[in-house]
């Protein structure tokens, strides 16, 4: 288990002040001049040395992004673009960064735009997050007020200035290009890529977009350095990380681990077990919605990082841990995702826009059992002519969790169709 004086997160819980007065207590903006004054290329180093990699689901290495930023400006502003949208289903880590310790964020803010040439930041935040926009802000409020944002920020002789704009709720403006086109004051639709946005992001202007956590702990791993960093988890899985543990626990929770946790000990450790004990448990999903869940067996033996789980045909994700015990109707809550990827498809890609629907409305009988034994592998032919066939992930995130479905719970499927065949009576009203 990961010890306190290892963690990042000081506040997660909100037990202290979160007030910049609270932050500098525990660490927060000290010697930042010093951090930028060791120059960019040794910050991205550094950033390397760390092994971090993206914490908005992908698992991009960060570093090696932020290294993909031209040197010199060609004459276009650079930009750092700070991706809060947060809202993958079962997703709600970044909200308490945001909520209870938002200095982590400004000042990786801060130092991460310095390291990419940019005096401007936008942060991104999800339509419905209100409360978080309000600490935010005032946080942000409180920096410029210090003097830690705006013209020489923090006395590091960079000008920067920090912006919050509040989406309006649509999935897919978490989508890296969506959420530019949205920052334009655009519709929320994703861009072919590439280019990528080091090329031509925001404005048509070199971005790098990070998501709220890896943009959080940059402060701390270059204050503790990018070994310590990588001290923890296992190679190419490195650090610490959030975990949101959702579902069929004894105690739901957001924690801070070391990567690589197996999922029984954070579990055990944080939840205070399954509900009605380990044999009760069903199926987990393990990185948020899009990715394709594991039956109870391999849930057990599971490493909760990024290649163990990719190995394993699932994926970490966004560290969204979703538990399901034994009186879960795994069919309809794969279905009920379905429904939303549906709903959230902004219907550019002819992949996605029909075969969303197509794979909702098969789910939506097999979910009552009014389907044709044949329609299984249909179903799944479907899902392989959507999955790498679309403008953005969506539509594999839409395709994966059916295939996971059908790859561990196909004779619960297949039971459903029989049993409705003996008893022709609605299986689940809806
Ligand atoms: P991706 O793998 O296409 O890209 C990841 C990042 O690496 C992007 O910033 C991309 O620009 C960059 N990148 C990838 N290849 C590159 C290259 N050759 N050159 C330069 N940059 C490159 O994945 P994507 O579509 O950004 O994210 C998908 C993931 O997002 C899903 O796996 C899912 O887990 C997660 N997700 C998270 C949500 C949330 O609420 N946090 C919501 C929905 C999905
Ligand atoms: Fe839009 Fe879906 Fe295509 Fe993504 S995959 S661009 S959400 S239609």
């Amino acid at each position: 288990m990961l010890a306190d004086k290892d963690r990042i997160f000081t506040n997660l819980y909100g037990m202290h002040d979160r007030s910049l007065a609270g932050a500098r207590s525990r660490g927060q903006w000290d010697d930042t001049k010093g951090i930028v004054a060791r120059g960019r290329d040794a910050i991205i180093e550094e950033m390397k040395t760390s092994g971090l990699r993206g914490r908005g689901g992908a698992g991009f290495p960060t570093g090696l992004k932020w290294s993909f930023m031209p040197k010199e400006s060609d004459g276009r502003p650079h930009y750092l673009v700070v991706n809060a949208d947060e809202s993958e289903p079962g997703t709600c880590k970044d909200r308490e960064i945001m909520r209870h310790d938002p200095h982590t964020l400004i000042e990786g803010c801060l130092i991460a735009s310095f390291c990419m040439g940019a005096n401007a930041c936008y942060i991104y935040i999800r339509g419905e997050y209100i409360r978080e926009r309000e600490a935010l802000q005032a946080a942000i409020d409180e920096c410029y007020d210090a003097g830690l944002l705006g013209a020489n920020a923090a006395q590091t002789g960079w000008d920067f200035d920090l912006y919050l704009v509040h989406g309006a709720g649509a999935y897919i403006c978490g989508e890296e290009t969506a959420l530019l086109e949205s920052l334009e004051g655009k519709k929320g639709m994703p861009r072919m890529k590439p280019p990528f946005p080091a090329g031509a992001g925001l404005y048509g202007c070199p971005t790098t977009v990070n998501n709220v956590e890896s943009i959080a702990v940059v402060p701390t791993i270059l204050r503790r350095g990018g070994e310590w960093f990588a001290g923890f988890g296992r190679k190419n899985n490195t650090g610490t990380k959030l975990f949101a543990i959702s579902g069929h626990v004894n105690e739901p929770c957001v924690v801070e681990e070391a990567m690589s946790i197996p999922f029984e000990e954070l579990i055990d450790k944080h939840c205070g077990g399954i509900r009605g004990g380990w044999d009760n448990l069903k199926a987990v999903i393990p990185g948020g919605s899009s990715v394709p869940l594991l039956p109870a067996d391999t849930a057990r033996e599971a490493i909760m990082d990024f290649d163990w789980l990719r190995e394993r045909q699932s994926g970490l994700g966004t560290a969204a841990v979703i538990v399901m015990d034994q009186s879960t109707d795994v069919i309809k809550a794969i279905w009920r995702l379905s429904k939303f990827y549906k709903h959230e498809s902004c219907g550019q890609c002819t992949p996605c826009r029909e075969g969303t629907g197509w794979m909702m409305r098969v789910m939506d009988r097999l979910v009552q059992g009014d389907a044709e034994p044949a329609e299984i592998d249909m179903l799944l032919d479907v899902t392989k002519q959507v999955e790498g066939h679309t403008i953005c992930a969506l539509g594999d995130a839409a395709a994966w969790p059916i295939q996971g479905l059908i790859r561990h719970f196909r004779d619960e499927i297949e039971e459903r169709i029989a049993h409705k065949r003996r008893r022709p009576v609605p299986f689940a009203a809806e």
